[in-house]
């Protein structure tokens, strides 16, 4: 009889990342997986590359310099900080350790496809909650809860949306859930939000013993290879994920950089001042396309386009293909009408929106 995977696993269809740039058809130009157009600080490289004289040896299994620096950064507790083979990890091991087969793990609709692989992969169904105007509804996602519902995920921001939900929300989801479920909130892209009302929700995770906030250095950090992320939460949960979690997940190049990373505090701005000249460049040229964003809190525009033959989203992705542009089409997170376009370089987001343009003139 051959080996057979566990049940659950046969409803996993595997993720596709963002794709490159193939040649020809013009200059090569990837906007599809939320890089940071403007790369690593030049002080994170170095310490990268620094500690790469020492590759022999087992990384500290504590990682307790990247922890240390990320606390003192943010003013947290570093005991309560783990870190993980990006917040892709933390977030799988998470669901893993507090979802199975016969649980539910529930999110809003239009959201980072990975969660419905993290639930499937440990045997747990998914439930999604419909959003209103592309935004997380907290009313539909308590109305969701059932009886076993055992973990709640909500990235916020939200990817592929760009919408975010006030710390005031958050905390009233928090409040609506059962005490017996685990609260995800995958906040991958804070760094680039700027409304007032928003935060990541370190005082409620300090405030709970059943909330747990994840973040990334792929994102604003630009360290997306070296896969470093890291996770808020209370000591219990914590030291549930420590017996589970692989002992040397983190490398030594990736722990220093990370330290250099998080104390580079003026590159962060940079690539935060370059996000949000692009996005408020979006949104007016988008309009002047008769093209709407659905949200623009992040390192990306996700746009909708016109529901007719020709010009649909899929047209369109096809279209920037054939001129060597590779931006991401949406299916796959729920929205079949939308492209996602990371938020690049000055001269690729040029070359990208002329030709979105072109194409919904032709
Ligand atoms: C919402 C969200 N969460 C988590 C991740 C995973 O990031 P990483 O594993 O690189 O930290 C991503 C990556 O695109 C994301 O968009």
């Amino acid at each position: 009889m051959p080996v057979t995977p566990r049940p659950g696993l046969d409803r996993i269809h595997p993720y596709i990342p963002g794709q490159s740039p193939t040649g020809g058809g013009g200059p090569g130009v990837k906007l599809s997986a939320n890089e940071s157009a403007l790369g690593p600080s030049p002080k994170a490289l170095e310490a990268y590359q620094g500690a790469a004289d020492v590759i022999e040896r087992y990384p500290d299994s504590n990682a307790v310099a990247v922890r240390t620096a990320i606390a003192g950064r943010y003013g947290l507790k570093a005991e309560q900080i783990l870190m993980g083979i990006g917040s892709d990890e933390l977030l799988g091991v998470l669901v893993r350790a507090y979802a199975g087969a016969g649980d539910e793990v529930l999110y809003p609709s239009a959201t980072f496809s990975m969660y419905r692989i993290y639930a499937h992969s440990c045997g747990a169904d998914i439930v999604q909650a419909p959003d209103i105007n592309y935004t997380a509804d907290v009313d539909a996602l308590l109305g969701a809860m059932t009886d076993r519902t055992k973990v709640v995920i909500v990235a916020n921001p939200n990817n592929p949306t760009g919408t975010y939900l006030s710390i005031s929300e958050i905390e009233r989801l928090r409040a609506g859930l059962r005490e017996d479920i685990l609260m995800i909130i995958d906040a991958a892209y804070a760094e680039y939000v700027t409304k007032p009302d928003y935060d990541p929700g370190v005082a409620l995770v300090e405030a709970t013993d059943n909330t747990a906030m994840t973040r990334t250095f792929s994102k604003v950090h630009g360290l997306a290879s070296i896969r470093l992320g890291w996770c808020y939460t209370h000591p219990d949960i914590v030291s549930v994920i420590g017996k589970i979690r692989s002992p040397f997940n983190v490398s030594s190049t990736g722990q220093a950089a990370g330290v250099a990373a998080i104390e580079d505090t003026d590159h962060v701005d940079k690539v935060v001042a370059h996000t949000a000249k692009w996005q408020g460049i979006a949104t007016q040229r988008l309009a002047g396309m008769g093209l709407d964003a659905t949200g623009t809190e992040g390192n990306f525009v996700c746009v909708g386009f016109p529901d007719e033959d020709g010009k649909r989203a899929k047209d369109c992705d096809a279209f920037l293909r054939e001129r060597n542009i590779m931006t991401r089409y949406m299916a796959m997170f729920g929205l079949p009408n939308h492209l996602r376009i990371t938020i690049g370089l000055d001269d690729e987001m040029e070359i990208c929106f002329d030709r979105v343009e072109a194409f919904m003139k032709k």
